[in-house]
């Protein structure tokens, strides 16, 4: 494993696209410590004893807020979580407001996701909490990235020169732009795949191939990461059906039998069987779905360790 002498500066994690590449690898490395403490008898560690984390999540989630939730705990520090229908947000308050009231309750870090982008970087402004980004709008979901760039890293020992497709609702996706910005960085060939309406060819400004050929996205990938469609966030019609999606683009057990033999099948979460992936291939021996989600726990707790003032584990 690479190992980093970097010392972490930031108190904030907003996203991927302003890291270095040694920053990331610092990130990555702290979490593979993380990851073996997290396989002890006593998993507990007293890193944050005495912190308060504040999880404020104004949209959906299952896997990143209940794994930061778990994070926090590990790390023994003590967790509130809000979420926006049981909040005075309902109310009429402003996130300006929220984020006020809850400095003044003595918040050490704030994890945010909600629906507009930017938003984490303006309560960085406004409030002395550290703030981390758990996903804004379309833009950014820098936990995501980093851990799914922990299993590639752990899975096939290298990130750099490795085929790496991502295939599906790129457009309105925080994980895919947050994805490329890490896999680009650190050496990756990412190449993006979907419907033209949804993977348009402006992305081969940010360094990626794009094609609209499925065939031709999964024949050389090492790692393929397929992507639901964010239905939450497309303002109109991308694509005639789901029928035609999932047959134009659907990840299939005939089309897994043409990818290379130890290609590796990613998937964020949630999945949605029988639409871009099929059962056969999100359950197969290839794929690493519920690996990601063990390993973003230990990506989670490297994050907060980090931006509370932590150094490497
Ligand atoms: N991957 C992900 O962000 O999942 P959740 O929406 O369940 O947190």
């Amino acid at each position: 494993m690479k190992k980093t002498k970097f010392t972490w500066q930031r108190k904030d994690l907003l996203g991927i696209q302003e890291l270095s590449a040694d920053e990331i690898f610092h990130i990555l490395d702290t979490a593979a410590a993380f990851k073996q403490v997290g396989e002890r008898n006593i998993k507990k560690v007293p890193s944050l004893r005495g912190k308060t984390l504040i999880n404020l999540f104004i949209e959906p989630s299952t896997r990143t807020r209940t794994s930061f939730e778990l994070a926090a705990t590990r790390l023994s520090a003590d967790v509130v979580n809000i979420t926006a229908n049981a909040s005075s947000l309902v109310k009429g308050e402003t996130l300006k407001d929220t984020a006020l009231n809850l400095q003044a309750l003595h918040a050490d870090i704030i994890v945010i996701r909600h629906g507009a982008a930017g938003a984490p970087h303006f309560l960085s402004k406004i409030v002395k909490a550290s703030i981390i980004n758990a996903g804004d709008g379309a833009h950014e979901h820098p936990t995501q990235a980093l851990l799914d760039a922990f299993t590639i890293r752990e899975k096939k020992g290298k990130i750099a020169g490795l085929n790496v497709t991502i295939l599906g609702d790129i457009l309105y996706s925080r994980v895919a732009r947050s994805n490329i910005w890490l896999l680009t960085k650190l050496g990756a060939k990412v190449t993006l795949a979907g419907p033209s309406t949804l993977v348009p060819h402006v992305f081969e400004q940010l360094g990626c191939r794009v094609t609209h050929d499925m065939e031709e996205a999964i024949r050389d990938a090492d790692v393929i990461n397929l992507l639901r469609i964010q239905h939450e966030r497309q303002r109109k019609t991308m694509f005639p059906s789901i029928g035609e999606y999932t047959a134009m683009f659907g990840l299939n057990k005939e089309r897994f039998a043409r990818t290379k033999p130890d290609a590796m099948i990613m998937h964020p979460g949630p999945i949605n069987r029988g639409v871009e992936i099929d059962s056969d291939v999100a359950d197969c021996s290839r794929s690493v779905i519920l690996e990601q989600v063990t390993n973003g726990l230990a990506v989670r707790m490297a994050v907060l360790y980090l931006c509370s003032g932590g150094q490497p584990a």
